[in-house]
């Protein structure tokens, strides 16, 4: 391990006080040159993105594999006990203890690797190639162009590859954007249902692709999981309406092309893999008192609630140590997206509330949880960016527990932020569904705490339609159900 005192005059500039250690990687995976592919897979479970570094007997830097190496390998069908001396990268990124004394760094002081994956780590070497110890690039970089105005070296950290399927959906335009402002690299599979412009503006962008086929079809499946890091599952005939209009292509995209894509997973090693299921599993379920948690019993009343259950059991039953699934079971979702919905109760609220001056409430008795799409992109990212033992395997609920609220309450708010709204109570639910829910368990896990509230959405909303940035709220795409039947 390299001395702190030996950088303190060197390029970094450090001083003893900056802690030098913030830089190293402690506890680094190491393999030798001739443990088996299958050693590597299970070293680098749950390090998203990790790299191992191939060494000799005498700890001498031969080569690195990333987990990108290690699924490449599988799609070309080598097997899991070939030596992984045979897919490593022979030419990996790398420095010389010596030229991190120096005082300037340019391009030849690092020896810049022939293909790089992410050079998420730089091991440091001596003079005869044995490792001392493996630096963060993000972190070394980041302390680089802070205290060293003669950086000149671009290394190109690439962020992980994520595939959304479903990506251009309500959720999944408002969640590519937040994750392409995170420099994530996206690939989109979608098969554009409804808004045709929700991607629009990424077109340019260099880390997005957008597939426009079909899920259903096994050589998309195959050639969309092909260089990702993990899957967001999205895609489905959403909502119980729209599954009860067209059952079997619901049957088809929500629990086929999902269960398939999960055995690829298993397949390619892509561990992180996370579903969005609903909290309509709990069905008709009102325990006036309690709210929900992820052990209480499932009573789901229609095909799109029934199939989510049977999806959630098929991922589980899949995992294994190749695949951690994660569920998210989400409360009703409302706010504006790339891609508006005007078939979720409180966007319809707001919707009617501005175009009708009022709302029609049936029954408005049921209890609902509910979520803002934006506090739903961050519960997916701030899963995807967990450590992967902390969430694998696991269902969680995602709401915001202080938004339980019945039906006759959403309807209050709504008329509290559009003055004059009227609302018309109609006898009977149509929807039968009635729950309270509560997220304490992801709370626990990871820290997931939702932000947004309905009155936020609900103005977001009121300044849209007064903007007029939406002239017309009934065209087909807002709505699944009017689209597909
Ligand atoms: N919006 C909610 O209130 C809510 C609540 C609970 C759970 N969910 C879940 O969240 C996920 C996303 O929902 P959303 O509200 O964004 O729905 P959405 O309908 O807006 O998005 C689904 C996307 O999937 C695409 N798609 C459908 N079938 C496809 C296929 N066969 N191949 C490729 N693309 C296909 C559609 O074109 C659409 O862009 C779904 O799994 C849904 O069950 C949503």
């Amino acid at each position: 391990m390299i001395s702190d005192m030996t950088l303190v005059t060197g390029i970094l500039g450090l001083q003893k006080k900056d802690s030098f250690s913030k830089i190293i990687m402690k506890n680094y995976i190491y393999l030798k040159f001739n443990d088996t592919l299958e050693k590597g897979f299970k070293k680098l479970k749950g390090s998203f993105g990790g790299v191992i570094c191939i060494v000799d007997n005498k700890n001498k830097l031969l080569g690195t594999v990333s987990d990108g190496d290690l699924r490449r390998s599988i799609l070309k069908g080598v097997p899991l006990n070939s030596k992984i001396e045979d897919v490593m990268n022979k030419n990996p990124t790398f420095i010389y203890s010596d030229e991190l004394k120096k005082k300037s760094l340019n391009k030849s002081n690092i020896n810049l690797g022939k293909t790089m994956d992410r050079p998420l780590i730089i091991p440091v070497v001596d003079k005869k190639k044995k490792i001392l110890s493996i630096i963060n690039s993000e972190k070394f970089l980041d302390i680089l162009v802070k205290k060293n105005h003669n950086y000149k070296i671009n290394l190109k950290l690439k962020k992980p590859h994520v595939l959304i399927v479903g990506g251009a959906g309500y959720i999944g335009s408002v969640l590519t954007s937040k994750l392409i402002k995170k420099n994530y690299r996206i690939k989109i599979v979608d098969k554009i249902l409804y808004e045709k412009n929700s991607l629009k503006k990424f077109n340019k962008i260099k880390n997005f692709s957008l597939i426009k086929k079909d899920i259903c079809d096994p050589e998309v499946q195959i050639n969309a999981l092909k260089d990702v890091d993990a899957v967001i599952f999205l895609a489905e005939i959403v909502g119980d309406p729209s599954c009860a209009a067209k059952p079997e292509d619901a049957l088809k995209t929500n629990y086929i092309a999902l269960s398939s894509m999960a055995n690829l997973c298993s397949y390619m090693n892509i561990n992180r893999f996370i579903y969005t299921s609903s909290c309509s599993v709990y069905g008709a379920n009102n325990n006036s008192k309690n709210t929900l948690d992820e052990s209480s019993p499932l009573n789901p009343i229609s095909h799109y609630a029934r199939m989510k259950v049977l999806s959630e059991k098929a991922l589980l039953s899949q995992s294994n140590i190749l695949f951690s699934p994660t569920i998210l079971r989400l409360a009703t979702v409302y706010g504006p997206s790339f891609r508006n919905r005007f078939d979720l109760v409180v966007n319809i609220f707001a919707r009617d509330a501005h175009f009708k001056k009022g709302v029609k409430v049936f029954g408005g008795n049921q209890w609902r949880p509910n979520i803002h799409v934006e506090d739903v992109a961050n519960a997916i990212i701030k899963t995807l960016e967990s450590p992967l033992n902390k969430v694998e395997k696991q269902i969680f609920n995602i709401s915001n527990d202080k938004e339980n609220y019945s039906i006759n309450e959403l309807a209050k708010k709504t008329k509290k932020i559009f003055k004059g709204c009227k609302i018309k109570t109609l006898k009977g639910a149509a929807d039968k569904r009635d729950y309270k829910v509560n997220s304490k368990k992801i709370k626990n896990a990871i820290g997931f705490n939702a932000n947004y509230t309905i009155e936020n959405a609900l103005k977001k909303f009121k300044k849209i339609f007064e903007s007029k940035k939406i002239k017309n709220p009934n065209l087909k795409k807002f709505s699944n159900y009017d689209s597909l039947k």
